[in-house]
């Protein structure tokens, strides 16, 4: 299906290890998993996203279901997580105020190289402080995340909306900047003066950057509170030595944003080079109905952290065992080694169509076993395993009791 693809045990190495990086990075930083469903209401996405975003007009999956009830496949996960927290009473449990999550999302979006119509993120949620460490603490954890899978041309941009009059005021200046210029906007932002004007500062269609040159900058709109708290930001990152741009029109595509936003590109990625975003949402919560808990988070996009994996990220497959048991007694000995090097979690396999070593061999090294452990009959009646190392050829010889035992520390 266009845009819906496979990920095939041959990729599954690299999703290994980007999902365990982002499990044992959020969990360095005090952020606890939350799994949540994969579709919501769609009354859900339309209070929180906005009427007026791409991802709500043009992008969701959204069908009835059986009662009539309108259901939505996930488009994000921030919204689930807010609608969850206030469900569940999580808020304003200390404990559980910083959340993670991974799983797919789904968007109608046209697919290209990193762009897809099902994709997989992982995403974090610091909910219940306002304090512009929050801020800090998930960006950082963002940029801890990305260098730490050594992504090349990572680049950092950030920007603040402000509070929402802020917000407000910026608009009305900006309206009043474009009005007579709709001439010069592409059709879209046309559309966009009457339902979303903040969407015109990041159209990418040159004729609209040109119409845009002289407009209004936001960081001038910021009232001093909202200034203050991304200056606080931004001291915190040099602290911890996170390279940042500044970026004025950086206004991302959801409407929950307030102050803090950024996002992150990735050299290696084309057109599609947003490797992961995010920002604040303070208010989210009460237009869910739920206590007033600030929140702000990301959202990295592992379909593009894989694209951009360079191929020495990957550690090297770990050794494993093939068990190359023929004749009555040997096949039944092979077999024992075999349940109990699983149960120990050794990875161990055999062929057990093969029934000549000729054979088994034969096997052992189409699957590109780096170990066999050779049991015949002949063995059985010596007690006696015979484990074969297949770089080197060199053969080790074991009694059969402690057969499980020198494997496993040969392995090691
Ligand atoms: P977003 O910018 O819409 O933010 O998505 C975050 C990341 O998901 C993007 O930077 C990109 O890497 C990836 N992504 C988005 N759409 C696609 C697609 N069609 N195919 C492949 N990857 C994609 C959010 O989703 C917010 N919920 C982030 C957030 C969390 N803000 C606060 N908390």
């Amino acid at each position: 299906m266009k845009g819906i693809k496979d990920i095939t045990p041959d990729e599954m190495p690299g999703w290994n290890i980007a999902e365990r990086t982002a499990h044992a990075l959020a969990h360095a930083f005090g952020f606890r998993e939350i799994r949540i469903p994969i579709f919501e209401k769609t009354d859900l996405y339309l209070r929180t996203l906005g009427h007026a975003t791409d991802l709500v007009e043009k992008e969701m999956y959204t069908f009835p279901d059986r009662d009539g009830t309108s259901l939505t496949l996930r488009p994000e996960g921030t919204a689930g997580v807010a609608r969850a927290c206030i469900d569940q009473r999580l808020v304003p449990h200390p404990a559980s105020r910083k959340l993670y999550y991974l799983g797919p999302m789904f968007r109608h979006e046209r697919p290209q190289a990193g762009r897809h119509r099902q994709f997989h993120q992982f995403g974090v949620e610091s909910i219940g402080s306002a304090d512009p460490h929050a801020d800090i603490e998930v960006i950082a954890l963002l940029w801890t995340y990305l260098t730490a899978l050594r992504l090349p041309g990572l680049a950092l941009e950030i920007n603040s909306l402000g509070h929402p009059p802020d917000r407000r005021n910026y608009t009305a200046a900006l309206v009043s900047f474009l009005n007579g210029k709709e001439a010069h906007l592409c059709g879209n932002c046309r559309r966009r003066m009457e339902i979303n004007p903040l969407r015109i500062l990041d159209c990418k269609v040159p004729q609209c950057r040109d119409a845009m040159q002289d407009a209004p900058s936001l960081p001038n709109f910021l009232s001093p509170s909202s200034r203050q708290h991304f200056d606080r930001v931004q001291h915190g990152l040099r602290i911890l030595d996170i390279p940042y741009t500044l970026n004025p029109r950086l206004v991302r595509g959801l409407d929950y944003y307030v102050q803090t936003t950024f996002e992150v590109s990735c050299s290696a990625l084309g057109a599609q080079n947003a490797i992961g975003a995010g920002g604040r949402y303070d208010g989210l919560f009460q237009k869910l109905g739920g206590p007033a808990a600030p929140g702000v988070g990301f959202a990295i996009g592992l379909e593009r952290v894989l694209l951009a994996l360079p191929g020495d990220a990957l550690p090297p497959p770990a050794p494993w065992v093939f068990i190359a048991s023929f004749g009555d007694k040997g096949k039944a000995a092979g077999l024992s080694l075999l349940y109990a090097l699983r149960a120990q979690h050794i990875k161990a396999d055999t062929d057990h169509q093969a029934s000549t070593l000729k054979t088994l061999l034969r096997a052992a090294h189409r699957l590109g076993a780096p170990f066999v452990a050779i049991i015949g009959d002949d063995e059985v009646a010596d007690d006696r395993m015979i484990l074969r190392d297949m770089t080197t050829k060199e053969q080790e010889i074991h009694p059969l009791g402690t057969a499980t035992s020198a494997i496993i520390s040969r392995l090691r």
